[in-house]
């Protein structure tokens, strides 16, 4: 370590810096530590530590000529993310700890979404396993890998709630539930974080993203105003982050979104009042990408002013504005900002890689042996592999289509089947598609000697040649080709005559969804609808895998297509995917977004709250004067929690242990559950509670808990929950965290619609 560094670490300047509340340590030795080494920074290489900038073609050229490699040397740089490269990144960390002035290591980051090399499904296909454990396990694998390969941060998990299947950005978060969000929001910073915060040797830093509402963009455009009541706000958007927040996430960022009129970027009640004040976060906040620089387009001033308000409001990090950097020096001369705000932030920064252990070991992330030995190693695969199956949803199977037998001759068709880069889904920065078996080849390494497979793209993605080509090669995947439509269909349908079965590969490639991919129409794309419809003509067994990254409309297909599953990706999608087709393992995934039933009922959720005038879920007949459409049947077509597999469950009544709960007591609700059909199969036991009679109107129902229960074929086992005040309690008018008494509904069931139900009352 710098000389200079060793100095101010012996120099014992003690600062007396409040304890922090959240679950992050902070210690004497910390606030020493970081109050002596700052003591000996100037101005420059503060405002440097709040810099931070992608890797950009340093991959390709030297770190040391790099524009990111003269900054770390000159000290002008905190951070440095999307490199995929262990041998750059340490050398990069090099340049900054051996030939800046005083030898501050570059804290490293980059967008591990849903796994490093080896990819689990998107974050939404991840919540619908309802599995905890293997969320966390999944943010684990992921946070090993890149650790390895010197990432030390992860702009992950993202907890934004996402009521708008329009938003392509559903996909990388929990889904429309606070409840599920919150409860996978702090698994993955568990994962991600292992004992890292803490000096230790497992995990990376998460970040909680995007704080605040992103997932609320008007008409799910992305990038659009957000806005809504403070109510709302603390009830169904903020119990995701907060939950992170407890969970001891050591960093948040800011979203690109407007909430109550000012952006995210520089909202000094969201930032400060909100997270800091009454949430007691105490760790580093990032802007979005350039966010600082587009308060301009938002109204707000010019850079510098921008800069200026983002800081005072509780940015620490600008990230590629350029903003803090290069303006802020001016804003302190004209007053604007204090030292002791650019102090402030710097501190964070630095706290951040000494809870990390940077200043320990500045090579502690990156090492090129572990990162061959740990990277997409067979440990990681398997995981991933049970991961993905657990993902799946099975929305219908008729006539027990599912699972297929490995025999005779099966038709693999759809423009995914060939795609090694799509299979990952988006945001898989560090993905290696040459590792990865397409669909085709998973398949045909599955029926070796059991079956003959035919295989044919059958159509393209979408008409449009250009969004389709743009689509895929925009963030650097191999876009699918798109092909003469005439000839495809025919050469597909020739197919699915000759098969016993047809599997039909269909839906999203992976950059459909994700950042920057709005639709206003959320059917099966044209081409890919008309295959279907001739495939289904021919009257043969046909099993749709809808690959998703949000709720798509798939009205058409549930009325013509005997077996719908939806996917949602991974690096191991292709074996997964044969495990449950061909009935190694029972499907055990359930929705945690609603299926709409027409894209123009979007907005569309479980959890409403009650109108005067609603109209019961599946009611077709249009009435005068109610809450319906027109022109479609009124709820989801598959609800939040749905989901089938190859066998049934039967609920008994709800029992409650007292039909009264005092405010500060608890209840007991149990079901009997038994496994009705041939298999051994998993449930998901939803509980959901509703407040009857309350200050504020509440949500018809909400979920509180849930459990994964396995059972062998006729076996019964009794799942009991209990309810706490927490699960009873909400944010009221006067935004106070209360518990009202009177009457709850407690509803127990396999999803959000088919609910049995008992009554308490708390006194
Ligand atoms: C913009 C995205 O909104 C954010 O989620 C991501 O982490 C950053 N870009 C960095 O790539």
């Amino acid at each position: 370590m710098k000389k200079e560094v060793l100095m101010a670490m012996a120099a014992g300047l003690l600062l007396s810096v409040s304890v922090c509340a959240q679950r992050l340590p902070s210690s004497d030795e910390m606030n020493h530590f970081v109050t002596t080494l700052m003591s000996r920074m100037t101005l420059d290489e503060k405002l440097g530590q709040l810099h931070q900038l992608p890797g950009g073609n340093i991959v390709t050229g030297s770190p040391q000529t790099s524009p990111v490699g003269k900054l770390a040397m000159e000290g002008k740089l905190g951070s440095v993310f999307n490199i995929k490269d262990v041998e750059q990144i340490v050398a990069l960390q090099h340049l900054a700890v051996e030939k800046s002035r005083l030898g501050i290591p570059l804290l490293v980051a980059m967008d591990v979404i849903h796994g490093y090399e080896t990819v689990f499904p998107v974050p939404l296909g991840l919540s619908c396993t309802w599995d905890m454990e293997a969320v966390e396990r999944s943010a684990q694998i992921a946070a090993a890998e890149a650790a390895a390969n010197g990432v030390a941060w992860t702009f992950s998990p993202m907890v934004d709630i996402a009521l708008d299947s329009r938003w392509g950005r559903q996909a990388e978060g929990a889904g429309e539930d606070p409840y599920m969000g919150s409860q996978v929001a702090a698994a993955m910073v568990r994962g991600y974080q292992g004992n890292v915060m803490n000096g230790g040797k497992d995990g990376i830093m998460a970040c909680v993203k995007h704080f605040a509402l992103y997932g609320a963009a008007e008409a799910g455009l992305d990038y659009n105003t957000a806005d809504m009541s403070r109510l709302r706000m603390y009830n169904q958007y903020f119990p995701p982050y907060k939950a992170a927040v407890e969970a001891g996430a050591g960093s948040i960022m800011s979203s690109f979104n407007i909430v109550d009129g000012v952006p995210a970027t520089a909202n000094k009640w969201l930032l400060t009042d909100v997270l800091r004040r009454q949430w007691g976060f105490c760790g580093m906040v990032v802007t979005d990408y350039a966010s600082i620089g587009e308060m301009k387009n938002h109204g707000l001033g010019g850079l510098k002013e921008s800069a200026a308000q983002a800081l005072k409001a509780g940015t620490d990090m600008d990230m590629c504005a350029n903003g803090f950097l290069s303006t802020l020096k001016q804003s302190l001369d004209e007053g604007t900002v204090t030292m002791a705000d650019i102090d402030q932030a710097c501190r964070r920064v630095l706290e951040a890689k000494y809870r990390l252990g940077l200043f320990q070991n500045p090579y502690k992330f990156g090492d090129v042996k572990t990162a061959k030995k740990l990277t997409y190693c067979k440990e990681h695969r398997e995981a991933a592999r049970r991961i993905t199956a657990e993902s799946f949803v099975l929305l219908k199977n008729a006539n027990g289509v599912l699972p297929l037998k490995k025999q005779g001759t099966i038709a693999l068709i759809g423009p995914l089947i060939d795609t090694h880069t799509d299979i990952t889904g988006s945001w898989a920065v560090a993905q290696a598609p040459e590792k990865y078996k397409s669909l085709r080849e998973g398949f045909a390494e599955a029926l070796k000697g059991k079956a003959k497979l035919l295989c044919a793209q059958g159509c393209n993605l979408m008409d449009n040649a250009q969004t389709q080509r743009t689509v895929g090669k925009g963030h650097g995947n191999e876009p699918i080709p798109f092909v003469d439509a005439d000839a495809a269909l025919a050469e597909a349908i020739s197919m699915a005559r000759e098969a016993d079965v047809v599997v039909c590969a269909m839906g999203e490639c992976a950059w459909m969804n994700g950042e920057g991919t709005s639709r206003t129409d959320l059917e099966l794309y044209a081409p890919q609808r008309r295959l279907l419809e001739a495939v289904a003509e021919l009257g043969k067994p046909v099993v749709l895998l809808n690959f998703a990254g949000r709720a798509t409309v798939l009205t058409w297909e549930a009325a013509h297509i005997p077996a719908i599953m939806n996917v949602w990706y991974g690096s191991e999608c292709a074996d997964a995917l044969c495990d449950v087709l061909f009935g190694d393992v029972s499907p055990s995934g359930h929705l945690t977004v609603s299926m709409p039933r027409a894209t123009g009922q979007e907005p569309l959720y479980y959890n409403r709250l009650p109108s005067g005038r609603y109209v019961q879920d599946g009611e077709a007949d249009y009435k005068v004067f109610t809450g319906n459409y027109l022109d479609a049947t009124s709820g989801a077509l598959y609800p939040f929690g749905y989901g089938l597999t190859y066998s049934s469950f039967a609920y008994s009544d709800v029992r409650l242990s007292s039909s009264r709960m005092s405010a500060d007591g608890t209840v007991t609700a149990s079901v009997t559950l038994t496994n009705t059909g041939q298999r051994e199969a998993t449930e998901v036991v939803q509980l959901y509670i509703h407040d009857k009679v309350a200050s504020i109107s509440r949500p018809i129902k909400e979920l509180k808990d849930f459990q994964r229960v396995t059972l062998k074929a006729g076996e019964s086992r009794e799942v009991k929950f209990t309810v706490t005040p927490d699960k009873l309690k909400f944010y009221n008018y006067e935004l106070q965290y209360v518990l009202e008494p009177g009457e709850f509904d407690v509803m127990i069931g396999g999803n959000s619609r088919e609910l049995k139900t008992a009554t308490f009352r708390v006194e």
